[in-house]
């Protein structure tokens, strides 16, 4: 549970990010919060109350970044995992056998994998629906319903789910309603003042921000979730090591000057994109002809890096994957690199065809994470990639 007497909880996010919780280390004013790499605390006596036991369940480097997410997405607790979908299971783990899950149809491939693999073989019920059509989440929701679970945007589609509509359907059937907030980050998106229970992040994309390390989040913000969650971690295991809790710290440290510069070329990149003879169709949440345009300028604060975009000529599609100088043909997003993804063949591979033909990942489906480099370069290497 975060101290709400904590001196930051009145600045803005542009400082919380270069700050964090505690401001620097409370034992020796380290500034640069200490990498505590060790598995376990001297314990000064028999039956003493100590703070930290074993690193498997705390770890006061991990602590100051779970602590740092928290504040930032507005939570009351936030829990580092190993990965990104490390914190989705351990999301699905607050379940059990019967009960039901209203998914959004468009989830990243790896979600979707242990959805079908995992939870649904233990007796979880889940039912995926457009989470862009409100009324469609109501209509699937029924007695047994216990979670919504939604990415916005989502990937690789792009569809905007109005989350402060849904978390009142949420409430109504007594339902958590769990945000992936991978895509915008709490610097654009803050899902739990919009009426969410659990927020999850790949913190190995846009929070970590360096393609150097994998890590995942889930911060709650309310008593009963914490002290499920904190069991789940500690039981499952599955907690943020020292190390990389200390690389993500470092890399929030410039969320806010990363998020607004990939915003800034990403808008420049969908407007070359929109107007280029080889692309078919540009879905990108900073477009006024996206649907939910509306709903992206009333619930967030940007649009954030991500672009997926369809080309007119399949034949086109490997040069335009593979062709550039600068930009890399890698899975992954949300880096300083721009990267650009095959989602029928990489981050989405495990999603059966058919279901993958009905949600838009065709065979001529490309997606973009626009980096933080010169938009010009970026632009330039895009053109001789669709060319
Ligand atoms: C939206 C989203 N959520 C969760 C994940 C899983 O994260 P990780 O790769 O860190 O396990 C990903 C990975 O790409 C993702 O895009």
């Amino acid at each position: 549970m975060l101290d709400k007497t904590n001196k930051q909880f009145g600045r803005k996010p542009d400082s919380v990010v270069v700050h964090g919780y505690e401001g620097c280390d409370p034992l020796t004013g380290a500034v640069s919060y200490p990498i505590y790499q060790t598995t376990t605390y001297r314990n000064p006596g028999l039956g003493s109350d100590i703070r930290f036991s074993y690193s498997r369940c705390d770890n006061p480097t991990r602590l100051e970044l779970e602590n740092t997410v928290a504040l930032l997405e507005g939570g009351t607790a936030g829990f580092a995992f190993a990965s990104g979908l490390a914190a989705v299971a351990a999301t699905f783990s607050l379940l059990k056998s019967g009960d039901h899950v209203v998914i959004s149809d468009d989830i990243y491939g790896g979600a979707y994998r242990q959805m079908e693999e995992i939870w649904k073989p233990l007796g979880v019920l889940f039912t995926p629906v457009d989470v862009g059509d409100t009324a469609a989440v109501r209509a699937a929701v029924c007695a047994d319903t216990r979670m919504i679970y939604l990415e916005s945007p989502t990937n690789p589609m792009m569809k905007v789910a109005d989350i402060a509509e849904i978390a009142k359907i949420s409430r109504d059937c007594g339902a958590i309603l769990a945000v992936d907030n991978t895509f915008l980050t709490p610097y654009f998106q803050k899902p739990i003042a919009l009426g969410a229970d659990l927020v999850i992040h790949s913190g190995t994309k846009f929070l970590a921000g360096h393609h150097d390390t994998t890590a995942g989040f889930v911060v709650v913000n309310d008593e009963k979730l914490e002290e499920r969650m904190r069991l789940i971690l500690r039981t499952e295991g599955s907690g943020l090591s020292p190390f990389d809790s200390w690389l993500v710290m470092r890399g929030i440290k410039t969320l806010a000057l990363r998020m607004k510069r990939h915003e800034e070329n990403a808008v420049k990149v969908a407007d070359f994109l929109k107007t280029h003879k080889a692309v078919e169709k540009v879905y990108f949440v900073g477009d006024p002809d996206h649907p939910s345009y509306e709903v992206t300028k009333k619930q967030t604060t940007g649009f954030g890096g991500m672009i997926s975009f369809t080309l007119k000529d399949e034949s086109k599609v490997e040069k335009a994957l593979c062709g550039g100088d600068m930009i890399m043909f890698a899975e992954s997003l949300g880096g300083t690199a721009t990267l650009i993804t095959y989602p029928q063949t990489q981050t989405h591979a495990s999603i059966p065809a058919e279901v993958r033909q009905k949600i838009g990942i065709t065979s001529k489906l490309i997606r973009l994470s626009v980096g933080i480099e010169d938009a010009e370069d970026i632009i330039a290497d895009l053109e001789k990639m669709l060319s």
